[in-house]
């Protein structure tokens, strides 16, 4: 399994402070944002990664990361997104990279407490098809949302909709096959000219090959002023409790 951290688009919500960064190269608590991504692939046992960047100060990433000598890694993986077209297209960038093997996808920006590695075992034995990673959460509106039938079976993912039907919302957090790429290359932008990655996900589940998993642990995205701060209160909480043990 290969992993592929989307750390692109322009971070418009976090003005000014992406004025003269990457959001991605924001402190969440003691590290940059993207460490936290990078761990939680590292964790699961993922360690051939792909860095999807993008934006005006994509070089920091390398002087920032280097070939992840800081994480045990010999070499890192990168690319470049021109704009910000979605999620999706970021992702259409690692086709080379993922090479027909299965990949794990993470959002730049979203930080969580606990381990995927179940998740990541349970992908690996699915025979074909995809896998997201969801949460029961306050404010689905923000987010992609899931709904289901009577059997708890997911019947449809809404991007953002006005009145969310369910609490379980979309983590950033995606396992995909090969036929991902294939699935991108027939999108069309949404309205807010993205390639969605709700779209990629509503193609899985149209061809009966879409399961997901309930992440376990707190999850939050840091894509606004509001989350970025629960990021970082998290984060520390999640700190100091690591070092008392
Ligand atoms: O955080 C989970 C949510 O992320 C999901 O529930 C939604 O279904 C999904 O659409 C996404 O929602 P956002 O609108 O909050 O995503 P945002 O535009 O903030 O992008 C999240 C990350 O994706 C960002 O940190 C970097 C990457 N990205 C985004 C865009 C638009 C790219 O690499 N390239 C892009 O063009």
């Amino acid at each position: 399994m290969k992993g592929v951290i989307l750390a692109g688009g322009l971070g418009k919500r976090l003005y000014p402070l992406t004025k003269i960064t990457n959001k991605h190269l924001l402190p969440i608590y003691n590290k940059p944002m993207i460490y936290y991504p990078i761990e939680t692939l590292i964790d699961a046992g993922i360690k051939d990664i792909l860095i999807v960047t993008g934006g005006n100060h994509a070089g920091e990433f390398l002087r920032l990361l280097g070939n992840g000598k800081q994480f045990g890694l010999k070499h890192i993986n990168y690319t470049y997104q021109e704009g910000e077209g979605g999620i999706a297209q970021a992702l259409g960038l690692a086709r080379h990279f993922a090479d027909n093997d299965k990949i794990t996808v993470i959002l730049g920006d979203n930080i969580i407490e606990k381990s995927i590695k179940k998740a990541v075992a349970d992908f690996k034995k699915q025979p074909k098809g995809a896998k997201i990673l969801i949460k029961k959460v306050p404010d689905p509106e923000r987010f992609g949302v899931v709904e289901f039938d009577e059997k708890m079976r997911i019947s449809g993912i809404t991007e953002k909709p006005k009145h969310a039907k369910s609490d379980y919302s979309v983590t950033g957090i995606y396992m995909y096959d090969k036929d991902v790429f294939d699935i991108i290359d027939t999108l069309k932008p949404s309205k807010r000219g993205e390639l969605e990655i709700t779209d990629v996900n509503n193609a899985y589940l149209r061809s009966k090959t879409l399961t997901y998993n309930m992440l376990e642990g707190w999850w939050t995205d840091s894509g606004t002023f509001e989350s970025l701060l629960r990021a970082n209160t998290l984060a520390a909480k999640k700190d100091k409790r690591r070092a008392q043990k």
